[in-house]
């Protein structure tokens, strides 16, 4: 069944507004690239000429990486770099583009050779796309600067032939990052559910379906937690069911995704301040559009299905309340202790969904922005993983290192799954015991996950990494996009 939304406002057709960045490869010596700003990592200051040198040194260039200097008598834009490892060369040229921004320069030129080492060129192309990331569709005055960017590759080892596929890429994958980020910074006034569900429509294509289910269908469905958490909004919760499906997929993969475009805790209402940034509650969901929008453009061979929830968590004369007891759709029931644990409630009912209409699942993993836990637990900048398979976390510890996102893993156990017991349902949404948080919104999501499938599945709790209100490494104050690169290492792209 397949139900167009039609749209109620034409603000929601508005496109995500980030810039495509403009990146060539050239077979020539960087010297032949004639107009543009030649950008030079520096790891040591010791090669230059005298008077450079000095005058680097002198603004702790041989001390500090990711200082900048633009010397305009040989149009050299350098950027120190004291260890060339894939995290800080991303930086550098992040911090590269972060400086143009401010200047009137609009081309530059890279060597992939430099300091005798060749430059992955997805660390440079990830730096510089998400350097010319910027969030201003709410601003009046728009930075509309665009920089043109030659890369000499003459001196690789790779062919030109093999460079352009992985520029390619790279630029598919960071500039859904960057899709991801728009969407989760958008505003709860421009962002609801039914927009949600013509983002996952709009990404539909040769190899891309997509079904959307109103709450009519939800409620046929049995899907009474997640009905629940949406009823008391004016925005229609909505469940989208993206599948991408190429010829003889090697492995099927399930993802789900918290999409609660705005959290304002519900009755259990939030403090004022703790509210404010809760737009980002849609992050979870906003990652597996983002991966579906890079999926259209790249060639994978498996067959990947998104499960997304989309709902308001709101106040109001309808809403669903602390004692209400729900039944999600496997039947079992939750007593609600804590309307502002509405995620793993969402969750339930989607993970339960994604189990009876797909079969034979190879993963299954969720992504959600589901604890303050898990932020106290790694300190804001890691993503939480749990789920009960070993190898399976092994795995993802490995895309972890590839993609250089981070993540930490919390451990289950039996005394920690005692706090879920309820005295008048089959288990509670919140323990009055607050320690291990993460961990607790975890085993609660591990009820609704079969137990063919226990070992398949993973939850990704991204609370803190997707959305920080600061600028870190080489994100912009704001949404991060975080989860896609993981996934894409995850599967070996
Ligand atoms: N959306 C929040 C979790 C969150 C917190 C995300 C901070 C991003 C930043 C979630 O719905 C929530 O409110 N969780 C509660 C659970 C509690 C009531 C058991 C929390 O973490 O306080
Ligand atoms: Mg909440
Ligand atoms: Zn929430």
């Amino acid at each position: 069944m397949l139900i167009v939304v039609k749209l109620e406002y034409d603000r929601i057709k508005e496109k995500l507004g980030f810039k495509i960045m403009n990146i060539q490869l050239l077979n020539k010596k960087i010297n032949e690239i004639n107009d543009s700003i030649e950008v030079v990592v520096l790891k040591t200051t010791k090669y230059l000429e005298k008077s450079e040198k000095k005058l680097l040194d002198n603004i702790f260039f041989s001390k500090e990486s990711f200082n900048i200097y633009f010397n305009s008598l040989n149009n050299r834009l350098y950027v120190s770099c004291l260890k060339l490892k894939s995290e800080n060369i991303k930086t550098a040229f992040f911090k590269v583009i972060e400086f143009l921004k401010k200047t009137k320069i609009n081309s530059i030129k890279i060597d992939i050779v430099q300091s005798n080492k060749e430059f992955d060129i997805s660390n440079i192309v990830e730096g510089l796309v998400f350097g010319n990331y910027s969030f201003d569709k709410y601003k009046s005055v728009k930075n509309s600067k665009n920089i043109e960017i030659f890369i000499s590759v003459s001196n690789s080892k790779k062919s030109i032939d093999e460079l352009q596929k992985l520029l390619d890429k790279a630029l598919i994958i960071s500039n859904s990052v960057n899709f991801t980020r728009d969407i989760v910074n958008t505003t709860p006034q421009d962002y609801t559910p039914k927009t949600m569900a013509q983002t996952a429509l709009n990404l539909v294509n040769k190899n891309i379906s997509c079904e959307v289910l109103g709450e009519v269908e939800i409620l046929k469905e049995g899907m009474n937690a997640m009905f629940s958490v949406g009823k008391a909004s004016i925005n229609e919760s909505q469940l989208i069911h993206l599948s991408y499906k190429p010829k003889n997929p090697k492995a099927k993969i399930v993802l789900v995704g918290k999409g609660v475009t705005y959290d304002t805790g519900g009755l259990s209402l939030k403090r004022g301040d703790s509210m404010v940034s809760m737009k980002c509650d849609k992050a979870g969901a906003s990652t597996i559009l983002g991966i579906f929008e890079a999926l259209g453009k790249l060639e994978i061979p498996f067959e990947i299905h998104g499960i997304i929830g989309a709902v308001e968590n709101m106040i109001g004369g309808n809403a669903y309340k602390p004692d209400d007891i729900l039944k999600a759709k496997n039947g079992k029931t939750i007593e609600v202790t804590n309307t502002d644990a509405e995620g793993r409630l969402v969750l339930a009912d989607c993970l339960c969904f994604a189990q009876e209409k797909i079969k034979d699942i190879d993963y299954i993993f969720d992504f959600a922005t589901l604890t303050g836990a898990s932020i106290m637990a790694f300190g804001g900048y890691t993503t939480a993983v749990m789920g009960y398979s070993e190898k399976l976390k092994n795995k993802i510890a490995k895309a972890s290192k590839k993609s250089g996102e981070l993540v930490g893993f919390l451990p289950f156990n039996e005394y920690l799954e005692k706090r879920l017991k309820s005295e008048v349902a089959d288990m509670v949404n919140t323990s009055a015991n607050k320690n291990g948080g993460a961990i607790t919104a975890s085993l609660f999501l591990s009820k609704f996950i079969e137990d063919k499938n226990k070992k398949k599945w993973l939850h990704f709790d991204i609370a803190g990494p997707s959305y920080r209100q600061e600028n870190w490494g080489y994100f912009y104050y704001g949404a991060t996009g975080v989860g896609i690169r993981l996934f894409f290492k995850f599967i070996g792209t």
